[in-house]
């Protein structure tokens, strides 16, 4: 058995579990219709109408437009019927605001699924009659604009100051019409929150790793400090990419006593195959067990991959005006996303890849663990390929040197990244489909 063949669960003497080559298929056969008046030009599939309701149309162009809904690898999942697994994260998170009263950061890899969390967290808390006010930030973010559009949700009815039968509540006012103009500090910030009553308080700030460092950040720890001092009735819940809870958030020291840290992980297998079966019964078809089967072990615990996969193979499926979604279809899947992916990575980054082709297999091994592990990876990974650990040093340095790869700065196991976020995905797809040529 192969390194691949133990990774994937596939054996190579099993000719069902073989990827067979896929080859091109004309054009009419891809589903594009052809065009009455003998244009050749492609055209679109499904009815505008049709997508207004995804409920409406039936065979084929039906089940195309619900498999978008179905599968949404560029959006995170908003509908709670469609997320899948979490329980045990989702859990902690809710235990620590409701029951610790701390202020969470989630962390973990682009595409792991964080801002879904947050916004199942954020429907939870809803329906708990918490106050949730969700932003995302991003490089001009202030501190000032941000908590003066938080306080502007929140009606004055909440402030012990004020009478329900108070003018300004009649007229709307909210608790922005509290903090002073232009400059906003953390302090002025929470001694307002300090008034809140009646209810709880979510601020969700997603993406703060793209939150100017410095200033900003420095203002939200402050904020969380004297908050967590007073006994607020305010959380915060902080997201964003990251490895670790101190490359997300500076000025950890001050509040680490404030805070919980929770990653955000690669999926189960089995989470990811209830992602694959959530996708089925609203795309309404059927996918058969060995195709769960491929895109669960190529997916490699990655929600974004599990999608796209469950996404290409359900339209490949339909292009061959079958509801039935067979292995070949998750395997055209495979390419599909390969090409799908490779646009996202820098040119740089292909050509290095393509000069590297006899380090290929030692790649996609270093690629998997970066995908499974939160994007830290040894040598140590190589083990399938080659056991000596100079051996193993050599392969790193050289993918290093090739600027493939970089040495994390004071890592006290002397781990690699990848230096271009979106690599890992790409040479382990593209890995995939040069298997599928092989066998
Ligand atoms: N629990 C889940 N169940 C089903 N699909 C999921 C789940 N979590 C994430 N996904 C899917 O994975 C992809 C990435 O999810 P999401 O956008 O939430 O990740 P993220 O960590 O916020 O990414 P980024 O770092 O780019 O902001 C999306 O396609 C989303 O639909
Ligand atoms: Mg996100």
């Amino acid at each position: 058995m192969s390194w691949w063949e133990k990774l994937t669960g596939r054996d190579a003497g099993t000719t069902a579990a073989v990827p067979r080559p896929v080859r091109p298929r004309p054009p009419q056969a891809t589903g594009v219709r052809e065009d009455p008046a003998g244009s050749a030009l492609p055209r679109f599939r499904a009815s505008a109408v049709d997508q207004l309701d995804s409920r409406r149309g039936s065979g084929a162009s039906g089940a195309r437009v619900r498999l978008r809904d179905a599968f949404t690898p560029s959006q995170p999942v908003v509908d709670p019927h469609m997320f899948a697994g979490r329980a045990a994260l989702l859990t902690t998170l809710i235990r620590a605001i409701e029951d610790q009263k701390l202020h969470v950061v989630l962390y973990g890899d682009r595409g792991i699924g964080k801002t879904s969390m947050l916004h199942v967290l954020a429907r939870q808390a809803t329906e708990a009659r918490y106050l949730v006010r969700y932003a995302s930030c991003g490089e001009e973010t202030s501190f000032g604009d941000l908590f003066r559009s938080v306080a502007a949700d929140v009606p004055l009815l909440f402030h012990a100051d004020y009478k329900p039968t108070s003018d300004a509540i009649e007229k709307g006012a909210t608790l922005a019409d509290l903090l002073p103009a232009g400059e906003v500090t953390p302090r002025q910030v929470s001694d307002q929150f300090a008034r809140l009553q009646g209810t709880r308080l979510l601020i969700i700030l997603d993406e703060f790793d793209r939150s100017p460092a410095g200033d900003f950040r420095r203002q939200v720890a402050e904020l969380i400090k004297t908050l967590s001092d007073r006994s607020v009735r305010v959380q915060l819940v902080i997201a964003g990419v990251a490895a670790n809870l101190t490359e997300l958030l500076e000025h950890i020291p001050s509040i680490r006593r404030n805070i919980v840290g929770l990653p955000v992980t690669s999926m189960t297998r089995e989470e990811v195959g209830t992602l694959i079966r959530n996708g089925e019964r609203a795309s309404g078809l059927t996918y058969a067990d060995e195709a769960v089967e491929i895109i669960t072990s190529l997916a490699a615990g990655s929600p974004y991959l599990a999608g796209l996969l469950g996404q290409h193979a359900g339209l490949a499926a339909i292009d061959r005006d079958s509801l039935v979604v067979e292995p070949q279809d998750a395997r055209l899947a495979i390419r599909r996303s390969c090409d799908e992916i490779v646009n996202r990575i820098s040119e740089r980054s292909r050509i290095a890849i393509a000069q590297n082709e006899a380090a290929w297999d030692a790649l996609a091994l270093m690629a998997l663990a970066a995908l499974q592990r939160g994007g830290r990876f040894g040598g140590d990974v190589l083990a399938p390929l080659e056991s000596d650990a100079q051996v193993q040093d050599a392969v790193m340095q050289h993918a290093a040197e090739a600027n493939l790869i970089e040495r994390i700065e004071a890592d006290p196991a002397g781990q690699f990244r990848f230096i271009e976020e979106g690599v890992p995905t790409y040479l382990w797809m593209a890995q995939a489909a040069r298997r599928l040529s092989i066998n």
